[in-house]
């Protein structure tokens, strides 16, 4: 009896287990799922029958969504006894804005939720769990974050309306629900405004094909038509199409309109809105004219009248805000604000604009640099330069929406460099996306309130493909659609991944060109183990002239040379200690007592495009009482510049004993940063 009873309950177990193992396929990972006792199936390969209630106008889109399931479904106009499905927006759902439940039984399906949006994402569940059944249970679920966001740059490289759909689509299924178009920017304008035509019949278009060949060469634009122009645009019906698509399937589309600053292809177009005596390759709009505003403001009638999202991104970011500083105009209209300092003349034009902006009904947007001269009193910040940007503009009872680079910015490689296209910043792999959290419990409760959610943004100056950007989207942007929806307490990245490699082989299945994470290599093999040696613990001074790290590459500060840890394939991992002074990296390692030593080295990284480089020069020396110095190596090195990252050791080898040992990493004729991780003796 007993024994029948233990059979039963390991049955019962295994039938769970696997029952967990299914539904736990869903991704972003629910907030709460339920099993009945018994584990049971829902058969959906004869098909099911489809009622919708309550949904009004959205009842077809939702009958779409119900397709896209791919359970064979028969619409129906009551709700039947068995092999249903049954939708329905009801007012007495719980689940907030986004909100559903889902409740499977043997008989049938039923998704309930107070809004449209609430029971599409209850379908893109029932979509994840269907292979040809369904696994009976109770999936109580809704967002963390209203705004769960990607950017894709379309002006670096210009992508089309069928790329975005395609992205629209996945964007979907993972429960994403805003889409930040970077529509303007130097390498080109990529919207249709009728009221400046040279937006698009000379701004969008290029000779170089590349971003990188046009922006190192002379950054030109030429007219539409010319032989071999390169670019595009979208058309006012193409946008309108995408707005309609992605509404369809619950996204809304936010458009940028970059000002100020990354203005170079409005002002190539209209050169009249120059500021007097504006320098070479300086893209910042005048804010002294007039008809500056004249055209920002007539070009985002235009775009309110496309895109009816309710925040309209207004850039301002990274304007140089040296024109200002030279033109008369721009002095003039600071003399006659009584605006104190160029970035007050920044902040001058976002509230002129803001103001129009909400006049219309709108809200704006804006990049950290926003809060420069003082924040307009309604706009949202999106935090990129890091997080503190986003929690200012919270701390100050403003929304902010987070997309630090060191997470976020997805531009970044996401394996060991040698192995992947060119890009920018440091290895940016996908745990190290998945373990940000936008409003950690350490932010106080008034604070989180503001944090309206996350977004990848995904830059496009190396990215000339559709496949190229396709695999730096996914899976990252996978990553921050569960960070956007699952509860931070629920997530967990061993099984994150696990659900994730699974999507990637679907969508490589489906014709998408993600990373393949199956083969992904992982950090740099010597950051994985801390070693042991000689010096570990021991004192290092830094000696004159280099004498101090810079403070943003102090890892773990004094101690970083000898703390056994390794650096990985950034330099921002904090395990690198960056030199930026005149002389590289002099220290002197204390040993403590007269020690034999048989090897000395170190390791040090070069990535050329932020301006790291290997020395030119390493000197290794002893001494028993640290003013005798008897020299060991002198190692010169000729500096190869390139554009993969690289990593090597400078090192002495032989016999001697010594108490002191130091080490001089001379800095090359190319000036940028020395990054060294750790200096292992043996
Ligand atoms: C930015 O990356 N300049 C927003
Ligand atoms: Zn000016």
């Amino acid at each position: 009896m007993r024994r029948v009873y233990a059979l039963i309950l390991i049955i019962g177990m295994a039938a769970t287990a696997a029952a967990q193992q299914r539904l736990a396929s869903v991704t972003p990972l629910p907030t709460k799922v339920e099993f009945s006792d018994t584990p049971a199936t829902l058969d959906v390969e004869r098909g099911l029958r489809l009622y919708i209630e309550g949904a009004a106008e959205e009842s077809e889109r939702l009958a779409r969504a119900a397709d896209a399931t791919g359970i064979a479904l028969k619409r129906v106009n009551r709700p039947a006894k068995e092999r249903y499905l049954n939708l329905r927006v009801t007012d007495s759902a719980e689940q907030g804005a986004e909100g559903y439940t889902l409740d499977v039984t043997e008989r049938g399906v039923t998704i309930t939720a107070s809004t449209p949006a609430g029971i599409f994402y209850g379908l893109q569940s029932l979509r994840q769990m269907n292979d040809g059944e369904v696994e009976c249970c109770t999936i109580t679920d809704a967002p963390r974050f209203a705004y769960r966001g990607i950017l894709i740059d379309i002006s670096r490289h210009f992508r089309t309306k069928e790329f975005l759909m395609r992205q629209i689509d996945m964007m979907a299924q993972l429960k994403m629900n805003r889409l930040h178009l970077h529509l303007t920017d130097a390498a080109g304008w990529r919207i249709e405004v009728d009221s400046y035509p040279r937006l698009t019949s000379y701004a969008a278009w290029r000779t170089p094909s590349t971003w990188k060949e046009w922006w190192y060469g002379e950054r030109q634009h030429v007219e539409e038509g010319t032989p071999g122009a390169y670019g595009g645009y979208l058309t006012k019906a193409e946008a309108r199409e995408l707005v309609e698509y992605a509404a369809d399937r619950y996204i809304t589309i936010i458009p940028e309109i970059e000002l100020p600053g990354h203005s170079d292809e409005v002002l190539a177009a209209y050169p009249e809105l120059k500021c007097t005596n504006n320098p070479k390759f300086q893209g910042d709009l005048c804010i002294g004219k007039e008809a500056t505003f004249e055209m920002m403001q007539s070009i985002l009638d235009e775009i309110i009248e496309i895109f009816p999202s309710e925040y309209i991104h207004i850039g301002g970011d990274e304007a140089s805000k040296e024109s200002w500083k030279l033109c008369s105009d721009c002095q003039r209209r600071m003399q006659e604000e009584g605006l104190e300092s160029v970035d007050e003349l920044q902040s001058y034009m976002i509230h002129r604009i803001e103001e129009y902006l909400n006049a219309r009904g709108r809200q704006i947007i804006g990049w950290d640099e926003i809060l420069q001269g003082g924040l307009a009193p309604n706009a949202t910040v999106m935090s990129w330069r890091g997080e503190e940007g986003g929690i200012a503009a919270a701390e100050a009872g403003h929304d902010a929406i987070m997309s630090p680079h060191g997470y976020c910015y997805i531009d970044a490689p996401q394996d060991a460099p040698y192995s992947q296209p060119e890009s920018i910043g440091g290895y940016l792999p996908l745990e190290q996306v998945y373990s940000y959290d936008p409003a950690p419990e350490s932010m106080d409760e008034a604070t989180r309130r503001h944090i309206l959610g996350v977004q990848a943004n995904l830059w496009a100056e190396f990215i000339v493909t559709d496949e190229h950007y396709e695999h730096m989207l996914w899976p990252r942007a996978i990553a921050i659609a569960e960070i956007g929806w699952t509860p931070q307490q629920r997530r967990e990245y061993s099984d994150f991944r696990r659900r994730t490699l699974r999507i990637v082989e679907q969508m490589q299945q489906a014709g998408y060109t993600p990373f393949d994470l199956k083969n992904e290599i992982g950090n740099r093999p010597e950051t994985l183990t801390p070693i042991d040696h000689l010096a570990l613990g021991k004192s290092v001074t830094y000696n004159y002239p280099s004498r101090y790290y810079a403070p943003k590459y102090a890892a773990a500060g004094d101690a970083t040379l000898t703390d056994g840890l390794r650096g990985g394939w950034t330099y921002a991992d904090k395990r690198w200690q960056g030199f930026l002074g005149r002389g590289g990296v002099d220290v002197t390692i204390d040993m403590g007592e007269v020690t034999p030593i048989r090897s000395i080295s170190a390791d040090f990284m070069q990535i050329c495009g932020p301006g790291v480089y290997m020395p030119c020069m390493v000197e290794i020396a002893v001494s028993n009482d640290g003013e005798q110095w008897q020299p060991l190596a002198c190692i010169e090195h000729e500096i190869v510049v390139d554009e993969l990252p690289s990593f090597k050791s400078f090192g002495w080898e032989g016999e001697t004993s010594a108490r002191y040992i130091r080490y001089v990493g001379h800095r090359s004729k190319y000036s940028g940063f020395l990054f060294v991780d750790e200096i292992v003796v043996h």
